[in-house]
């Protein structure tokens, strides 16, 4: 019997299409025909998880009091874990049973916060271009996106005299993320201060995403919201362990800061999941306790892959910014050329996937994102594709 007649939830046909999902598509055509991909489409860590993490979890799994429902709001020790690493990284000084709060994963709780405080119509500011839950959060729970367009002259820092007053008097909730994906921007610490200014001064929840903020380099330190004095009292900070520690698979992030949002959250989980099984929470714990030489190792890996595809675009005509943090570049198209187009072009000619910038948003448009995840010689194998298709200039259009 066919179900064509159950017809999705409205709130499903909200989202916009998914880019993702039609590159999938190609990109299993392309390997269907045997084309060798290289693909720096996903911000999918390929490196191992480092060996004492992966140890504490073997040896957690053997204990049965591992075994067990664990508890809604996390272990004890795990919170704690979270408010000591907050303690030694930013000078943040968090209470363990009330302002920090694990998640399976920063993207299953920035998704859930949404559910957790927007109501159907309420305005909720989001930079475009920016990481597609960001967004596709509150579009799920019926809000109303207003979108802030970075752009490069402004340093893709968000743009706060822009927000009309009508606009910024209804916005509930501002999500941000920086150090940035897909742009790969910094903020420096004056701009979270006004950021922290413009909310209170309005009254809305600021939602910060910290991803990637251990993936730093030439010793820039990025700020954390919670450093500024005042931001307690109107954000939160999501963190995820899938970059830093290369645990993308494990679904382990946190979120931490304020209390009432934070229980809020925890109110809506208790009616949906069970949280981050107890041996995983135990390896995250020894994940947050490692010496810094691990942070340090991370970095040198994404900085040398950095340099070297810099150096070898560079090489080619590209002149791109040097990222100070994150795990990607963000790179503009020849002129008169679409994100997708670009994207497919360099798909088709040479098997090097990258992320259009559309994706993140129409203020993506222009650009697409290379993901560093494939190592020198893997990234020097795509420079000699780029090199022989001559990739930057002849670029047919292809309809997406
Ligand atoms: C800005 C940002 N936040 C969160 C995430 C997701 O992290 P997690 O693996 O914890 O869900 C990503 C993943 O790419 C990201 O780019």
């Amino acid at each position: 019997m066919s179900l064509n007649w159950i017809t999705p939830a409205d709130r499903l046909r909200s989202l916009p299409p998914y880019v993702f999902a039609r590159l999938d598509e190609l990109k299993a055509n392309a390997r269907a025909q045997g084309v060798d991909l290289i693909d720096l489409g996903m911000g999918n860590p390929d490196g191992a998880t480092p060996a004492p993490i992966v140890e504490a979890a073997c040896s957690a799994l053997q204990d049965a009091k591992n075994h067990g429902y664990p508890p809604f709001e996390g272990t004890a020790s795990f919170r704690k874990a979270i408010t000591d690493w907050y303690r030694r990284r930013y000078g943040v000084n968090l209470d363990p049973d009330g302002e920090a709060l694990p998640l399976l994963g920063s993207k299953e709780g920035l998704t859930h916060l949404a559910l957790a405080y927007i109501n159907p119509g309420d305005v909720v500011l989001v930079p475009s271009p920016s990481y597609p839950p960001h967004f596709r959060g509150p579009l799920i729970a019926g809000g109303e996106i207003y979108p802030l367009i970075l752009k490069a002259e402004q340093d893709w820092l968000i743009d706060l005299a822009a927000i009309p007053d009508r606009i910024a008097e209804r916005a509930k909730i501002l999500y941000f993320n920086y150090p940035s994906n897909p742009t790969t921007a910094t903020a420096p610490r004056e701009f979270f201060e006004e950021v922290v200014a413009f909310a209170r001064h309005y009254q809305i929840l600021l939602v910060h995403d910290q991803a990637y903020a251990e993936l730093a380099f030439d010793g820039y330190q990025p700020t954390s919201l919670l450093e500024i004095p005042g931001a307690k009292e109107i954000g939160v900070e999501f963190h995820t362990l899938s970059k830093t520690y290369n645990m993308a698979g494990w679904r382990v992030g946190f979120v931490v800061g304020n209390r009432h949002v934070i229980q809020g959250l925890r109110t809506l989980k208790t009616n949906l999941d069970y949280g981050i099984f107890a041996a995983l929470q135990t390896a995250a714990e020894t994940a947050l306790q490692l010496p810094d030489k691990y942070l340090v190792e991370v970095q040198d890996r994404y900085r040398t892959r950095r340099d070297f595809l810099l150096k070898g675009l560079g090489e080619l005509g590209w002149s791109i910014p040097t990222p100070k943090a994150t795990m990607y570049l963000w790179i503009p198209c020849p002129p008169g050329t679409g994100s997708t187009d670009f994207a497919l072009s360099i798909l088709q000619k040479t098997g090097v996937v990258v992320t259009p910038g559309n994706a993140f948003g129409a203020g993506g448009e222009g650009y697409v994102r290379i993901s560093l995840i494939a190592d020198c010689d893997r990234l020097g194998e795509a420079l000699d594709r780029f090199r022989q298709s001559n990739i930057r200039f002849d670029l047919p259009t292809i309809a997406i």
